[in-house]
């Protein structure tokens, strides 16, 4: 398998409203991160994907972008930006930007033209279509509740947003949008990042008579099949790589929401034609039902596991994987499949072991090394969420789902739980501000933050920076083939990596208590523990037939 710098980088991400408030004002900005770089070089990872740090008006936290080339006033200016960028690099981190390119804010230049006349030379920038008897042009709804048309009196017609309406649609066919978006892609480049992370970049391209969709429990119709993988994705991502990626030494990870293993074969071909990686989310929907995301069924292990294991195997040698627990949009999988009380360290490290040890490049969510979990919301107010309020409002107004219930979801599932403040010491809300913070903090901050973690050698923050270091020291980690041992099990996720002569069997136990494992043949020999987060198990203890593992253990033996 041929080697590059993006295949044995540990990438971690950044939400700058909640990294580090280096003014007092509440919210986390540039001068924050930089004042963090000595942190995330002691931690070791490679590359920041940094979320959005554009101008903004702030409808979905910077997701909503009204200039691409400025710097949003909360989080400081370009000489900030510049500066931030140059002490990365002077301490060997990589920059990653999110690129949101799927819509911009209504307040972009762009579709305060648009939207002016019908003949406006930018009209077309955007997807404006005529009313159907009154009502929108067809009966999707948008992932931030409602439906995905806005009507715009000005014109009287109705314009696509698939997020809230305030970040209406681009126009992909248009080929000025293309060449828009080039350009400003190829002045960030010349500016020195080092790639992108391309919001939603698999629905670009819609189908171009928009048909009604599927009605979900919503009331509203499924846009998934007709903007998902769309007719011309691939066709605009080959065009974006030639006039801009291939040009520069970059690291590209589009988010896909809906991806295949097919389409991921296309998108992240080890041939380099398009990106280099995709977010898949079929991890990440195993708890999902009728209404989404919004309940509170727990992830089955051995669905987890087949998922995973298909990823692994079935895009090895053709395409490459990414990795990832946390992110911005998903709650705390600490809270989701580990334990808060008791064993939170240890299930802590046992969700890092069974990731990191995996085929591709991990991902990092900011916290995440700390053993942050779930946040206490308590009523609707504590959030700031635009999918979790309008949700509530959509799901509880209706009568769908009760207030109570609908509290319970979104205290599990929101999005704001991976939101609140990063816990960098004891004091005063967790040292992020010297001012009011943005969200809460979360209240379990005088023990769980980084001053403490970094103070004790066997935190979960040291065992991050163990799996980093081990991934730059065997080449394994990074290139080595997959294989799952035991699908059938409930509590133990065990797979072994094998790349030239060397062997790695990973024991993970996923079980708030004891299992028993039955060590395989072939394993019953001598091995090389190289990490655990039970200090006395020892690698001699594979010799007998059955290894009693402990609540959430985890072990990786070398061969
Ligand atoms: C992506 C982002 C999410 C955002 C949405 C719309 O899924 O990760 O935070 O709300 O796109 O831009
Ligand atoms: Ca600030």
């Amino acid at each position: 398998m041929e080697k590059a710098w993006w295949k044995e980088s540990v990438v971690y991400q950044i939400y700058p409203r909640s990294f580090n408030d280096s003014n007092g004002d509440g919210i986390g900005d540039l001068n924050g991160i930089t004042e963090k770089m000595d942190y995330l070089q002691e931690l070791g990872i490679d590359v920041i994907w940094l979320s959005p740090v554009y101008e903004s008006p702030n409808d979905d936290n910077g997701y909503d972008i009204s200039n691409y080339k400025g710097i949003m006033k909360d989080f400081g200016t370009m000489e900030d930006y510049d500066r931030m960028l140059k002490s990365a690099h002077e301490h060997g981190i990589k920059i990653v930007m999110d690129l949101v390119v799927n819509h911009t804010s209504d307040e972009h230049p762009w579709f305060v033209e648009s939207r002016k006349s019908v003949d406006n030379p930018y009209r077309d920038y955007y997807i404006w279509r005529e009313g159907k008897e009154g009502k929108a042009p067809n009966n999707w709804g948008s992932c931030f509740s409602g439906p995905a048309w806005n009507y715009d009196e000005q014109t009287d017609m109705y314009y696509l947003h698939l997020f809230s309406p305030k970040q209406p649609d681009l126009n992909w066919d248009n080929p000025k949008v293309r060449r828009e978006v080039f350009s400003m892609m190829d002045w960030w480049c010349q500016k020195g990042i080092d790639g992108f992370r391309m919001d939603v970049i698999s629905m670009i391209s819609k189908e171009p008579d928009l048909p009604d969709g599927t009605i979900k429990a919503t009331g509203y119709g499924d846009f998934g099949p007709y903007v998902q993988n769309g007719p011309h994705v691939h066709e605009y991502l080959q065009e974006m790589n030639q006039k801009v990626l291939s040009r520069y030494d970059l690291l590209t990870v589009g988010e896909c929401s809906g991806v295949t293993i097919e389409e991921a074969k296309k998108y992240a071909s080890l041939d380099g034609k398009e990106l280099n990686m995709v977010f898949q989310f079929e991890h990440m929907d195993l708890d999902g039902g009728e209404t989404f995301k919004w309940n509170d069924r727990k992830i089955k292990l051995t669905e987890l596991k087949q998922v995973l294991s298909k990823w692994q195997t079935e895009l090895y040698g053709k395409a490459w994987n990414s990795l990832y627990w946390n992110n911005h949009d998903q709650p705390r999988m600490l809270s989701r499949l580990g334990d808060t009380k008791e064993y939170r360290e240890t299930s802590a490290k046992m969700l890092a072991t069974c990731l990191h040890m995996m085929q591709g490049t991990p991902y990092i969510y900011q916290g995440e090394e700390l053993g942050m979990a779930n946040a206490p919301f308590e009523t609707l107010e504590d959030y700031r969420d635009i999918e979790s309020i309008n949700a509530y409002h959509e799901l509880v107004e209706s009568g769908q789902i009760s207030h109570e219930d609908m509290m319970r979801y979104l205290q599990y599932k929101s999005r704001d739980n991976a939101r609140t403040p990063v816990q960098w010491d004891d004091s005063e809300n967790a040292g992020f501000t010297t001012g009011t913070p943005w969200i809460m903090v979360n209240p379990d901050y005088k023990q769980v933050n980084a001053k403490e973690q970094m103070s004790r050698e066997d935190s979960v923050f040291h065992y991050y920076q163990k799996l980093i270091r081990l991934r730059k020291e065997l080449e394994i980690i990074p290139y080595g083939a997959y294989q799952l041992l035991l699908p059938e099990d409930e509590n133990l996720y065990v797979y072994t990596r094998s790349y030239k002569e060397e062997q790695l069997l990973v024991v993970c136990n996923f079980k708030k208590g004891g299992v028993s494992f039955a060590v395989p043949e072939e394993f019953r020999r001598e091995g090389e523990m190289i990490i655990q987060n039970y200090p006395d198990r020892a690698s001699e203890d594979l010799k007998k037939d059955e290894v009693a593992l402990r609540p959430f253990e985890t072990f990786v033996i070398r061969f």
